[in-house]
């Protein structure tokens, strides 16, 4: 669904910034995996909150283009990074880009991995398996051959140990097991800071 974030957008940086997110931890544990890379897409940019941290902490070479279907979202990431980066307003379900990426990361952008304990497990913010499916195969055209994809770890929803304003309250990730291979949807509510990034293959 397109501006899947249009009414919290208003809010989202107040969430985001409350303490539950450590974004340079973020940014340090994307660097290390991105390396020389130079050619970088970030899924679900948001208001730039990553990006922003990202470019601060990485090299001056590192070419940063973000995606997002939600205007008022875009909108704040144009604002907070102006020339540092570029914009793209697309969901993922349409995006056609050439192979033009070496690596495509999110934080808890379009999909990301919760961890719970020893289970672990792929969260989405695409309600379909069908269209988990055209999301990746349009992000697989994306990239360069060689290129990665990594999706930042966060603790369930659950996990919430401080107040949470009431704008975030009626948004949860469930915690019913999913099927296999199915990932679970969710909206990417504030959780402890867990940076730690999958490993790198290749
Ligand atoms: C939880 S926010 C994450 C924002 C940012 N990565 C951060 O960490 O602050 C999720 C973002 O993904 C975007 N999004 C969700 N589904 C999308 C889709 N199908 N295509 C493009 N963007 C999507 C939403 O609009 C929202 O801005």
């Amino acid at each position: 669904m397109p501006d899947s974030y249009a009414d919290l957008s208003r809010f989202y940086d107040l969430v985001m910034t409350s303490g539950y997110y450590d974004y340079d931890a973020y940014a340090h544990a994307l660097l290390t995996r991105i390396g020389t890379r130079a050619d970088v897409l970030e899924l679900g940019m948001g208001t730039g909150l990553v990006a922003d941290r990202l470019l601060a902490l990485g090299p001056d070479d590192l070419r940063l283009t973000g995606i997002d279907h939600t205007d008022s979202m875009l909108a704040q990431a144009r604002h907070r990074l102006g020339g540092r980066a570029r914009f793209r307003r697309e969901d993922v379900l349409d995006m056609s880009f050439p192979p033009a990426f070496d690596v495509a990361y999110s934080v808890g952008g379009v999909w990301y991995i919760v961890q719970d304990g020893e289970e672990s497990w792929l969260s989405s913010h695409l309600m379909e398996e069908k269209d988990n499916e055209t999301g990746l195969t349009n992000l697989a055209a994306a990239i360069r051959p060689g290129g990665s994809l990594l999706l930042s770890v966060q603790g369930p929803t659950d996990a919430l140990t401080e107040p949470c304003p009431e704008v975030c309250s009626t948004r949860s990730t469930s915690r019913s097991t999913p099927k296999a291979g199915t990932p679970r949807t969710g909206c990417g509510s504030p959780a402890p800071p867990l940076p730690a990034l999958p490993p790198r293959n290749g």
